[in-house]
């Protein structure tokens, strides 16, 4: 099948990779010419676990090309996605300009039918703006050519988004016409190997199913995070009453891990996005704001533990390991690090920072600052620092050189925003260590 993505983003550029790779012939529209000359390079712009060979087998067979002719694109595709950015604007609600500047461009090139499906996280009533904005241009035009809006949302995470998306748990179909349903289906067939997994709806449920999704995760881990913080204060271990929950399979064992709070691109935005939407049709949406909220004074823990402990801390240095919002990823977009390096260095503190991946984009977000350091290992991080912070679960910093550490830090102190280490063991090397929701040894 023909298929046109708008935006090469994760999801377009995920998506368009694993459509090409079931054999579809598929072309990538973006904007951005700089990013599209990379592309086509062969230069993949996000990090992202099999990405590369993915985007690089699948143009050199012919089946996966990139441009910056929209019009090229919109004649393209007998399907069309739009996986354009839709980030939040000043009052949190999903800035849709890009969705719709993209709905323009169809009208104002398409000459047959076509189907636009969006991939990009929308609010609900998003869908028919694009109907109404596509049938504007048309009509501008003096033009009647049918097409159908279908809402088709993406539960990729970072890290394993090509794994997901050859492989999802469900494929949402929000549409009422019978022959985007069939094509849509057709496009999907490779993908029901094992077991039935598209689920048609009409579109405001698919569009209400992606943001209710993204917020039943963010609450399983704001919950487990609040009973972090009633642990820490009863003297209860968080560890063992997570895994006394999670055994119970209504509650499950997975999203309820306690750390320094979500980041990314998607949670903190969908769950504001959703309590915006609640707010302009008059409903308060108290759970959800209790979870953003949550979240918000959780990403400060850590920090007060590191303030507790130090009293003053101008002119202390940090270590500090892991900068990205989630191990697997450079990402850095809403990452607990952050909100603890900013934090102190408006009290006057250094960071020596390392992360396996995301150094490059800390560098582009803060560029050189005497409070900054930026190190090419964990163990150089280390060096002179009064305490080591971690707030990212990268693998290799759970197996340690735990000597090197003590050696190399003036103090053994340790504040672990992920929980990678026994407090037993760590009291036994001699450590004062400071993690989350489990008492002091
Ligand atoms: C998420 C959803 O999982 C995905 O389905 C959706 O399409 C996009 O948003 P992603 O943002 O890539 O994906 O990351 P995810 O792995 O879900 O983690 C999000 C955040 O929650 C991270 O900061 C992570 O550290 C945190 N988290 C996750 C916890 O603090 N505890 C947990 O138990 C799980």
């Amino acid at each position: 099948m023909k298929v046109t993505i708008f935006g090469t983003g994760y999801v377009g550029l995920v998506q368009g990779a694993v459509l090409a790779e079931m054999g579809n012939d598929v072309v990538c529209v973006d904007l951005d010419e700089n990013k599209v000359a990379q592309l086509n390079q062969g230069h993949i712009p996000i990090y992202e676990p099999g990405l590369e060979e993915l985007v690089t087998s699948n143009a050199k067979e012919g089946r996966l090309a990139f441009t910056t002719d929209s019009a090229e694109g919109v004649s393209h595709g007998q399907v069309i996605f739009t996986a354009v950015g839709t980030p939040p604007d000043e009052d949190g609600s999903a800035d849709l300009k890009h969705v719709l500047a993209v709905a323009t461009t169809i009208g104002q090139y398409m000459s047959e039918r076509k189907i636009i499906v969006n991939k990009s996280t929308v609010p609900v009533g998003t869908a028919d703006k694009v109907h109404a904005t596509l049938a504007d241009t048309l009509a501008q035009r003096g033009e009647d050519i049918p097409f159908d809006v279908v809402s088709n949302p993406e539960f990729l995470k970072e890290g394993s988004a090509v794994h997901d998306c050859m492989s999802p748990d469900r494929i949402i179909i929000g549409t009422d016409s019978e022959y985007a349903e069939e094509v849509m289906r057709e496009l999907y067939a490779p993908f029901e190997r094992k077991h039935g997994k598209v689920m048609v709806m009409d579109v405001r449920s698919a569009e209400l199913t992606k943001y209710a999704a993204n917020c039943m995760l963010a609450t399983k881990i704001s919950f487990i995070n609040e009973i972090s913080n009633l642990a820490d204060r009863l003297g209860a271990d968080i560890e063992a009453v997570r895994q006394g929950i999670g055994s119970d399979p209504r509650i499950g064992y997975q999203f309820i891990y306690p750390g320094a709070g979500y980041g990314g691109s998607c949670f903190p935005k969908d769950v504001q996005a959703l309590i915006r939407t609640a707010d302009d049709i008059g409903f308060d949406s108290l759970l959800l704001k209790a979870v953003e909220q949550r979240n918000a004074s959780q990403k400060q823990t850590v920090v007060e533990k590191i303030f507790k402990h130090f009293g003053d801390v101008s002119g202390k240095t940090f270590a500090l390991w892991g900068l990205a919002f989630k191990p697997n990823t450079d990402d850095i977009r809403e990452a607990p690090a952050r909100v603890v390096m900013e934090a102190l260095w408006d009290a006057g503190a250094k960071i020596q920072a390392y992360d396996p991946e995301a150094m490059e984009q800390i560098q582009h977000a803060y560029g050189n600052s005497q409070s900054l350091r930026l190190c090419g290992t964990k163990e150089s991080a280390l060096h002179g620092a009064d305490a080591l912070i971690i707030m990212t679960e990268w693998q290799a910093f759970r197996a340690p050189d735990f000597e090197l550490i003590q050696k190399e830090l003036t103090e053994p102190v340790v504040f672990d925003g992920r929980n990678l280490y026994e407090p037993k063991r760590m009291a036994a090397k001699g450590f004062v260590y400071y993690c989350i929701g489990r008492p002091a040894l």
